[in-house]
This record gives structure tokens, C-alpha cells and sequence, in this order.
């Protein structure tokens, strides 16, 4: 039996040599072009492109993904001056905020012009747009020429991918073409910007911050209102609860941070010697686990340095589904800074309500109780 594979252009090594990575870009770009799907780096995570004006390659994405019909892509092109003809108007704050962010981690909602297929709205009259930062994707949407609907390159409720294995591993054989570009930077997708109307609204998280828009857009405000359930289509789906899901059962330990290691550690310890495969995403500072708890352990980086933990934690996820562990158990991280707000966004949904808060009072537990992840089951 043959597999299909698809095809894998790596083009790390030129990403910054213009002229041999348009060489390298001339059949992806095709690609696009003629109606096929390739995934391709952008600063956040990998995406799966296709020509977002063409329904049939639009369709296959959502196939390829096994993502409902429901959730609508983001455009990506190249510059600012092709959006014109994707939207119904292009107001001043949204020019401001291009200005200042594209090309970059953000998306703009913005109302929909009639070129737009519904396909890639999900039927809504308004559609989100991006200019991505990483030079690969800036040189693949020139050279294409066309705008390119796409949504992260991972079958769907799976992290996002933030290097080409991952893509692979999720949907190899099922799309044309991946560039390789190496591993993303930033490593959560872009904060999504609503400026349809109304009161400008963070409809998800990223790295471009409410404190970075604020000055631009005084009223703007982070949607905290409450998760949709699947298979509906407002306010944003990519809100839908349970996305972003390593395999295992994934519980995040929140609140006293010296409490919720050590109650992690203690759970972690307790399934272990159980007789199940636990896997842990820490900070580099906390302490390490029992000698002897045969407990995985994955170190993000310092709590404190959120872009190095919000680039090392969809890889972390992915790392130890491949450990084949039964569950993880992940510590929160700060939420009030820089990229926390995305890392508590992302974790609070790929723990879909596995989440313990402590207290200072729940720390080393004198008295036996029952484990968080037993309690998950
Ligand atoms: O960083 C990123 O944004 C990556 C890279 C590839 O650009 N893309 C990405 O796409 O994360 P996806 O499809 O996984 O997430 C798109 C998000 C979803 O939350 C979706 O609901 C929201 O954008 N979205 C798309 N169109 C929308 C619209 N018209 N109104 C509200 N939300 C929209
Ligand atoms: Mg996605």
C-alpha cells in the first residue's frame, strides 16, 4: 500500500536571501494559484493556505482539518492595499492599527466586501484579515498574488503547529505542498481584533496586547463574555471550548503559585505511582518532581518570561502526546503581562474545566486527598 506524502520545501536556510527564496516559493505559489493547499510558517504558527477566492480549495481545507463549516478563516495577504478589496469599508481605526501592527501577530475583523466567498466567513458579512510578519509567508503571498484563506495547519481541537513535524504529524498526505521555514517565533496564533462595529473588541488573545492597542483605540476591550458551544458561529468560534487540546486530559493548576506546584507535584507523584504515564509542563523554576515518580517533565522557560513560554508551549503539549502520556498537568502561568493573557486563553481551553485553583493555605497537603487527575476521569 502507498501512502501519499506530500511535498516538503525547506527553505530555512534562505529566509533571509530574497532572491533564492523566491526561487524556492515559484511552485507553492502556483500552487495556491491553481486551487491546491500548501502549509507554509508565519510568525504565530504554520498555516494551511488556500486561494481564498476559490470555494473548492477553501472546501478542502475545512475537509483536511475536520473543522465544522461553521468557524470561518482568516485572508492573508501581502500588503495593507490588497485588503481593499475584501472589505466593505476600511475605517480610520483599522487603518491606525495596520499602521502600526502589519505586518504582524493581528487580525482585523472588518465587514465584508461581496468578493468574499461564504466559505471562508462561515456566512457571516464580515471576514478577518492579516498581513503576517514572517518573511516566508510576506514572499509565498507576493509571489501568489492572491489572498490565501488559512487557518492553523493541525487537525482540528489539536494544537496549533509551530514547526513543519508537527504539520506532518497532524495532516501529512492530505495537502499539496509545506514550506519549511523552521520553527515559528512568536508560537500562539494572532490576537484577533474585531472592528466591524460597535465597541473594538479582543475576540482572542495574542501577542499584540490590549495595553499595545489601547493608545490607538482607547475603548477597546478583551471579550470575556461567555464560551460558545460547538457548531455555533458568533462571536468568534475559535473560542470554542476544548481547542487547542493535547490528547491526553490536560488540568491546569491556577491561583498560589507555590501551592498549585506543589499540589501539581503531589498529583503528578500519586498518579505516577498509580501505574499511569504523567506528563508536566513547568517553569524553569519550579522544583523538579519526587526522585523516582517517574513523572515527565517539560520546562517552558521562566514564568516570568511569557514570550519564551508561549513559543515553547504548544510543542511542550505535543512533545508529551508523543511520550503517550495518560495526563497532563500544567501550572498557570502569569496572566497579566506581555503574551499571559494568550497563555491563560490557551491553557483554560485545551483544559476544557480540568482546572484546580489553590489557595496558599493548599500547599504540601498534610493529609492524604484525592488527586486532581484522578478526579478528571
Ligand atoms: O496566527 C494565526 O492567526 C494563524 C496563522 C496561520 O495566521 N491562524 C489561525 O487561524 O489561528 P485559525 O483558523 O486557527 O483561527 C482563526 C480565528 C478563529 O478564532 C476564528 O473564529 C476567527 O479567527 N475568525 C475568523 N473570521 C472571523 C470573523 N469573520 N469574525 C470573528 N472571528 C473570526
Ligand atoms: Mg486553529
Amino acid at each position: 500500500m502507498t501512502v501519499a506524502m506530500s511535498q516538503v520545501i525547506s527553505v530555512e536556510a534562505l529566509a533571509h536571501d530574497p532572491a533564492q527564496l523566491e526561487a524556492a516559493l515559484v511552485e507553492p505559489a502556483s500552487c495556491l494559484r491553481r486551487g491546491g493547499l500548501v502549509a507554509f510558517p508565519t510568525e504565530t504558527v504554520y498555516g494551511l493556505g488556500a486561494h481564498a477566492l476559490n470555494r473548492t480549495a477553501v472546501q478542502r481545507i475545512f475537509t483536511v482539518k475536520g473543522r465544522p463549516a461553521t468557524d470561518p478563516l482568516i485572508v492573508h495577504v501581502a500588503s495593507v492595499d490588497a485588503v481593499g478589496s475584501l472589505v466593505a469599508a476600511f475605517p480610520p481605526s483599522a487603518a491606525a492599527v495596520a499602521e502600526r501592527f502589519w505586518p504582524g501577530p493581528l487580525t482585523i475583523v472588518l465587514r465584508r466586501s461581496a468578493a468574499v466567498p461564504d466559505e471562508v466567513t462561515a456566512g457571516l458579512d464580515t471576514v478577518a484579515v492579516r498581513v503576517p510578519a514572517h518573511p516566508v509567508a510576506l514572499a509565498l503571498l507576493r509571489a501568489a498574488g492572491v489572498p490565501v484563506a488559512a487557518p492553523s495547519a493541525n487537525l482540528f481541537s489539536r494544537p496549533s503547529p509551530t514547526c513543519a513535524a508537527h504539520v506532518l504529524e497532524d495532516l501529512d498526505g492530505h495537502f499539496d505542498i509545506l514550506v519549511d521555514g523552521g520553527a515559528t517565533t512568536v508560537g500562539v496564533e494572532s490576537t484577533v481584533l474585531d472592528l466591524s462595529g460597535g465597541t473594538p473588541t479582543i475576540l482572542r488573545p495574542g501577542a499584540v496586547t490590549l495595553e499595545m492597542l489601547r493608545p490607538l483605540l482607547p475603548e477597546v476591550r478583551l471579550n470575556d463574555g461567555p464560551v460558545p458551544a460547538h457548531g455555533t458561529a458568533l462571536p468568534s468560534p475559535g473560542l470554542l471550548e476544548r481547542h487547542y487540546s493535547p490528547r491526553a486530559p490536560l488540568t491546569l493548576y491556577e491561583g498560589d503559585t507555590a501551592a498549585a506546584v506543589a499540589l501539581l507535584l503531589r498529583d503528578a507523584a500519586r498518579a505516577a505511582a498509580g501505574g499511569r504515564t504523567v506528563g508536566t509542563l513547568l517553569a524553569d523554576e519550579d522544583p523538579a518532581p519526587q526522585d523516582g515518580s517517574h513523572v515527565h517533565v517539560i520546562r517552558l522557560g521562566s514564568a516570568e518570561d511569557s514570550e519564551t513560554v508561549a513559543a515553547a508551549l504548544y510543542s511542550g503539549m505535543r512533545a508529551l502526546d508523543a511520550l503517550g502520556v495518560d495526563a497532563i498537568l500544567v501550572r498557570g502561568f502569569p496572566s497579566g503581562a506581555g503574551l499571559g493573557p494568550a497563555i491563560r486563553d490557551r491553557l483554560t481551553r485545551a483544559a476544557a474545566g480540568r482546572v484546580t485553583r489553590c489557595e496558599a493555605a493548599d500547599a504540601p497537603a498534610p493529609s492524604p486527598r484525592e488527586s486532581a487527575s484522578e478526579r478528571a476521569e
